[in-house]
């Protein structure tokens, strides 16, 4: 099984280093999701999942010196982190089971973390972001749909193909399932209470030549993807065309001079009635 930026609480791509290359490869178009969260001055809003808290100083610019910021995290090493770097604080916790009072806060702000629950347990944590929130609160969830994933020059269907191999996988991890469910989070909020849900799909293109940080991220990204289609037994072909797209770390691959990436996430937000 990978162990790529594992967390000690046992999630894969979730450690402080690679949250930062990922945060920066991507950050105007996090920046611009962040922005859509409508958060706003004098609120108190939860990061929900802050990972190492790349969102809490943008979220503090938007609520203010009057408003405030709460953060949670599974892992501990990543609430410590973020209580140590930015101050605010950093309870250690699951979204299954908030550990606050209800109606604490204006906002609340969930990225990329729903997609390691199961469907069975994603209607848990919504109604715990219910409860957490005030009437007229703005809860935002956000995650990636791993299916319009694409390498250019790669087979369009190699990330088709591993998602669906890792879907029907006998004992596949809650990720699995979680990473195809981006696009289905409006009718998930509205199917849990939420008022007035809106959904945006937001795409993240990187074009050849990339940035030293793009190159970086996107090199391990596309090894860590071979390395789980090789493991979860994707077909014979495709398991040739990972090999070659991650040698040598996946750098000479991401640095063609054709060489196209997309990644695709997804912001839902809902009003709490
Ligand atoms: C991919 S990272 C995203 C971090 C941050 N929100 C960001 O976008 O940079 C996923 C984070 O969710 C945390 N996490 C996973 N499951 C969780 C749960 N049930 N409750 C709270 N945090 C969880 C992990 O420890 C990790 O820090």
């Amino acid at each position: 099984m990978t162990n790529r930026h594992r967390t000690a609480a046992n999630h894969v791509l979730s450690d402080s280093d690679w949250l930062d290359l990922h945060f920066e490869a991507c950050r105007p178009e996090y920046e611009a999701m962040l922005a859509s969260a409508g958060f706003q001055r004098g609120w108190s809003v939860l990061d929900a999942g802050c990972g190492n808290g790349a969102y809490v100083p943008l979220i503090q610019q938007y609520v203010g010196p009057t408003g405030r910021v709460v953060a949670l995290d599974f892992d501990v090493v990543n609430a410590d982190l973020v209580s140590r770097v930015t101050r605010v604080p950093a309870a250690v916790g699951s979204i299954r089971d908030l550990p606050f009072a209800s109606r604490q806060f204006d906002g609340l702000w969930c990225a990329n973390v729903a997609q390691f629950l199961s469907d069975a347990d994603f209607p848990t944590c919504l109604q715990e972001f219910l409860r957490v929130v005030v009437p007229g609160g703005g809860v935002v969830v956000k995650d990636v749909d791993m299916t319009a994933t694409r390498f250019y020059p790669g087979d369009p269907f190699l990330l088709s193909h591993l998602s669906e191999v890792s879907f029907r996988m006998k004992g596949a991890p809650p990720e699995t399932r979680g990473s195809l469910r981006g696009r289905e989070l409006r009718r998930w909020l509205e199917a849990a209470g939420f008022e007035d849900v809106v959904q945006r799909t937001h795409v993240i293109e990187r074009w050849a030549p990339l940035s030293h940080m793009e190159s970086e991220f996107m090199a391990q990204w596309l090894s860590y993807l071979a390395e789980i289609a090789i493991e979860r037994g994707v077909c014979p072909e495709d398991e040739l065309a990972w090999r070659d797209m991650a040698a040598d770390g996946g750098r000479p691959f991401v640095s063609r001079p054709d060489f196209y990436v997309c990644e695709v996430q997804v912001v839902a937000k809902g009003t709490a009635p």
